[in-house]
């Protein structure tokens, strides 16, 4: 029988990263949960009951390429094999037009959002050769939409996107996607409430108060299905595709395992 699939999984310690973790450890999978901030090692309340050895926590920047050299080494240390990488940590901040914002802060942002995701591939790439692998690059529809105040945010989205189609064009032995996850009731959504209004268009700002304020936010679990589902089941046709959290191709043909 084949060993349970290991799979690194970054942003971990809050909102989609942390869902992601429950539903790979609920589906048998071994998870290397990555985050600034230390990870209990073992599932949050209402999660799947504790089994040691099946998560492993790791404290590591992202923007850091010896921490995602060590992120890499240390997973295959301790489960001896990777099958998924998702490149889920992401930050939105500056939050400031072009012409107001600080360079060192723009520059971070694509240090998160986009160097981290290449880091991270660079050194993850020859194991995942090795099992026939997955990434899943955690995208938005700001790849593909300006909104005022978001430069960086919605430049480093795009760029990762782009980068998704590169990894599947160069690594044919690996399936590639980039997920769409939609508007999620998290830390990053509370921040665009909170400081948006600053920088963002009226008509933006009261579009993203509203979702809100009529619960139509997505809880954390809805995406996190669909990237857990994508980081042990991603079908070779999706290498490349950029798509969404809903997408009729997802779930099948493992729907049990994930629920409806
Ligand atoms: N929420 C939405 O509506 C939405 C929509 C579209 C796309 N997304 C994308 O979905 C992903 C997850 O977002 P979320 O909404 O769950 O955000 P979140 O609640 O703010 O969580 C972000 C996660 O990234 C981690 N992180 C940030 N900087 C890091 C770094 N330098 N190194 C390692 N980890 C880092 C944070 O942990 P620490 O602070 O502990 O490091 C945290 O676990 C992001 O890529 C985001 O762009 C979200």
């Amino acid at each position: 029988m084949a060993p349970p699939a290991a799979v690194i999984v970054t942003g971990a310690s809050r909102g989609i990263g942390a869902a992601t973790v429950e539903r790979l450890l609920r589906a048998g999978a071994h998870v290397a949960a990555v985050a600034r901030t230390p990870i209990a090692d073992r599932p949050q309340a209402g999660g799947p009951d504790p089994v040691p050895g099946r998560l492993h926590p790791i404290v590591a920047d992202v923007a850091t390429p010896s921490a995602c050299a060590r992120i890499v080494e240390e997973t295959i240390d301790v489960f001896g094999r990777l099958n998924g990488l998702v490149n889920n940590a992401g930050i939105l901040e500056p939050l400031a037009r072009i012409a107001d914002s600080d360079p060192d802060r723009w520059r971070h942002n694509l240090d998160v959002n986009l160097l981290g995701p290449f880091y991270l591939c660079r050194w993850a790439i020859p194991h995942l050769r090795r099992t026939g692998g997955r990434i899943v690059n955690v995208s938005s529809g700001a790849a593909v939409k300006a909104i005022q105040g978001w430069s960086a945010y919605c430049v480093a989205k795009a760029a990762l996107t782009h980068f998704t189609r590169q990894l599947a064009v160069e690594e044919p032995a690996i399936t590639s996607v980039a997920l769409r996850p939609g508007v999620v009731d998290t830390a990053m959504q509370n921040l665009i409430r909170r400081n948006g209004g600053q920088a963002m268009t009226a008509d933006q700002s009261t579009y993203f108060q509203e979702l809100k304020a009529k619960g139509k936010l997505l809880p954390a679990d809805e995406p996190a299905r669909a990237v857990a589902w994508l980081a042990l089941s991603a079908p070779t046709a999706l290498s490349g595709q950029f798509i969404d959290y809903d997408d009729p191709r997802l779930f099948t043909p493992d729907a049990e395992v994930f629920g409806p």
